[in-house]
């Protein structure tokens, strides 16, 4: 057992005190004006944070609720969804059609790769593809896929289509300017960029998408997003609220605006070059095509059990990272730096990943992944928050 702990997971991450305290607070009742004007408070956040005129909703439940809400409600019988699979989350993506048996065209690519805007264009022309559904972040492999760019080739081919994002890791800490970008579902989960416990699922929803919405009956009861917007008006929910939880999104979206959401996103950036800077100081590879700002996923060398790694991270040292997932187990680390994540957590995870690669058999200079973490944080511009 270590000392402290500091999780460098891509979710849960980690809770800043101001957030922790409110969760202390006395439990209360949520049909009152004081619910309505907590979440009237927090979707306005979610607006400016998000850059968007459309309805961010929250939900008590997990990121996967958000996804299947974003499905479920807006593709009728005899549409077509289009879903880029490449990773974990793609595949649940696939796996929430297949739930609700909803036609599916599906754009595969191998594990680390990202779709080119072209090849989702191309599956969605199909005048019967309702809606696309990629990731901003895709978790698993540590690829960011381009958002804008698969978001302007699909209009062009399917002006009707909807375009659906699962930010659940990428959002907060990656740009995608919902409005600006075209984005009518952005789904979230609050355990990650948001700075919270989980238990929180939000979905923003464009204009467009809610035409869609209130011409398709809804496969789900509890994710019904018509019920959702019937309730909108008076500012509150069908069904009884997080609203506890919801008072710590509160406070970590105000410090999120207090920072400010754009020097957060050049945060996320900072911490990645230089968490990218160390590992291939460490000679190590990146394992995506194009990785992302939220967390640097790193192959190990063949011969190495990545799970011990992090083992010896997590039980001598403290930091836990994660491993990779299904047949990827035991072949990387996912190094996160996501949400309240400061330069200082960054150089001591690079610290603790030198150490516990040492200690497995890993031929790595001790400390040249952290002198190259320091050299970028060293020469970046100094109005970034550390
Ligand atoms: C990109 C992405 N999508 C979906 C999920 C599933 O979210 P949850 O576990 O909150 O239901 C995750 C969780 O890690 C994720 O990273």
């Amino acid at each position: 057992m270590a000392l402290k702990d500091l999780l460098l997971t891509p979710g849960p991450s980690q809770v800043p005190d101001r957030v922790k305290l409110e969760l202390a607070k006395p439990a209360w009742y949520h049909r009152s004006a004081r619910f309505r004007t907590l979440y009237k408070e927090c979707r306005e956040r979610f607006q400016r944070i998000f850059e968007t005129q459309g309805d961010p909703l929250i939900f008590a439940g997990s990121g996967t609720l958000a996804m299947e809400a974003a499905i479920v409600n807006c593709v009728a019988p005899g549409k077509k969804a289009v879903v880029v699979s490449a990773g974990k989350w793609g595949e649940r993506l696939v796996q929430i059609c297949d739930a609700f048996g909803i036609e599916k065209v599906v754009v595969k690519l191998e594990y680390g790769k990202s779709p080119t805007p072209q090849q989702v264009a191309d599956a969605a022309k199909d005048p019967a593809v309702a809606a696309v559904y990629i990731h901003l972040s895709e978790t698993s492999t540590g690829a960011k896929y381009d958002v804008k760019g698969i978001g302007e080739a699909v209009r062009k081919a399917n002006p009707n289509a909807l375009l659906g994002v699962d930010g659940i890791s990428g959002a907060i800490g990656m740009e995608c300017p919902l409005d600006a970008w075209g984005v009518d579902l952005f789904m979230c989960g609050s355990q990650k960029g948001m700075m919270m416990p989980p238990g929180l699922a939000v979905l923003s929803v464009s204009a467009k998408a809610w035409k869609v919405i209130e011409s398709v009956k809804s496969h789900s009861y509890y994710a019904c997003l018509k019920a959702c917007k019937k309730n909108l008006a008076a500012n509150d929910t069908p069904y009884t609220p997080a609203n506890t939880l919801m008072d710590a999104l509160n406070v970590a979206l105000q410090m999120i605006e207090e920072e400010g959401p754009r020097n957060v996103l050049a945060r996320h950036a900072l911490l990645a070059k230089a968490t990218r800077a160390g590992v291939a100081a460490l000679g190590l590879e990146l394992f995506p095509e194009h990785p992302n700002e939220v967390l640097t996923v790193i192959s190990t060398q063949a011969g190495v059990d990545s799970g011990n790694v992090i083992k010896t991270a997590r039980d001598r040292f403290g930091v836990t990272f994660a491993n990779g997932q299904g047949d990827m187990k035991g072949k990387m680390v996912r190094f996160a730096h996501m949400g309240y994540v400061s330069a200082t957590d960054i150089l001591a995870g690079m610290a603790v990943l030198e150490l516990s690669l040492k200690a497995n058999g890993v031929n790595v200079k001790l400390g040249a992944g952290v002198a190259a973490a320091q050299d970028v944080i060293a020469q970046a511009d100094k109005s970034v928050t550390l």
